[in-house]
């Protein structure tokens, strides 16, 4: 497996995959991998012949309150995870190698980026859109692989492949958690030993949502009070927000029904973190 820095390397070695008839799989990620990132990337492997895995903290997607400056980082233990789970190629720019000085163009989102983290992380999606088009513009890959961890970027990834024909597969994997049910964050590093355990207060209220919706829960309301009035047992949590949307438009939905998206995001001390499930047939 091999470490490149530079546009130009990646175009080279994906070119040659290309003239050998090779099919690409990507995964964009921030660094500091896990087991969600390591499923995202054994998917990409048994899917693809080559699987280039992109590490990029990428300035662009963070608010000027943000976490940008502490985002934990660890570039070797990467590259080893990278190998061991059987990637090909580590694309690691830096922050020059991406945006030029003159850099101005933007990807931008009118719908499905207004409500649930958008409501307060108001230039987050245009920052995620505009890497991951660049990403896409010199990784062209078949397949790009995205986790439901963050379901309203793989939302919003499906929207802007739709409507700006991409030709590449959008591939969905399903949320890894702790032995615990802690969904798998970079950011759970944040949390001190107390934190941790009340950040169980997400997944708790998630498998609750999920036997409320099993047990026949039909109203988003009834269902999103219950969620919120179990989160609150907890004295650290404090709430940004619980919402039912539609997992195409990420707009309110009234009632629970199939690809309906249940999704919060709780601070847990200065931590914000997000959870969710999506309702099935
Ligand atoms: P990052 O937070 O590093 O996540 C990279 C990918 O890993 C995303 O698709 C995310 O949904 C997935 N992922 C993270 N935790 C997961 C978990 N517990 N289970 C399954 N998948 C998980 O998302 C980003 O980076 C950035 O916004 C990026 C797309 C790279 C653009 O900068």
């Amino acid at each position: 497996m091999e470490i490149v820095n530079t546009v130009k390397a990646v175009r080279n070695q994906v070119k040659e995959w290309k003239m050998s008839g090779l099919s690409v799989g990507f995964v964009p990620t921030m660094g500091f991998l896990h087991e969600g990132h390591q499923s995202l990337i054994q998917r990409a492997v048994e899917e693809c012949d080559r699987v280039v895995v992109s590490i990029f903290v990428n300035p662009m997607q963070f608010g000027p309150a943000e976490d940008l400056d502490s985002y934990p980082r660890d570039l070797a233990a990467d590259a080893k995870l990278c190998e061991e789970t059987g990637a090909n190629l580590v694309f690691h720019p830096d922050v020059e190698e991406m945006y030029t000085d003159s850099f101005c163009s933007f990807v931008d989102m009118n719908g499905l980026t207004k409500e649930l983290c958008g409501k307060t992380r108001p230039i987050h999606f245009r920052g995620v859109c505009t890497v991951v088009n660049k990403l896409f513009n010199i990784v062209t890959p078949d397949k790009a692989f995205f986790g439901q961890k963050d379901a309203q970027q793989l939302a919003v990834i499906r929207r802007m492949v739709k409507d700006l024909n991409m030709d590449i597969q959008i591939v969905g994997c399903p949320i890894v958690r702790e032995a615990d049910g802690l969904a798998k964050s970079s950011r759970n590093t944040y949390l001190n030993e107390k934190e941790r355990k009340a950040a169980l207060i997400l997944s708790k209220t998630i498998f609750l949502g999920q036997k409320l919706v099993k047990a026949g829960v039909k109203d988003a309301g009834e269902l999103l009070r219950k969620m919120t009035v179990n989160i609150e047992t907890e004295p650290l949590a404090k709430i940004d927000y619980v919402q039912a949307v539609s997992m195409e438009t990420i707009e309110n939905a009234a009632q629970i029904g199939p690809d309906v998206l249940v999704a919060m995001a709780v601070y847990i001390g200065k931590t914000r973190l997000i959870d969710n499930f999506i309702v099935e047939e």
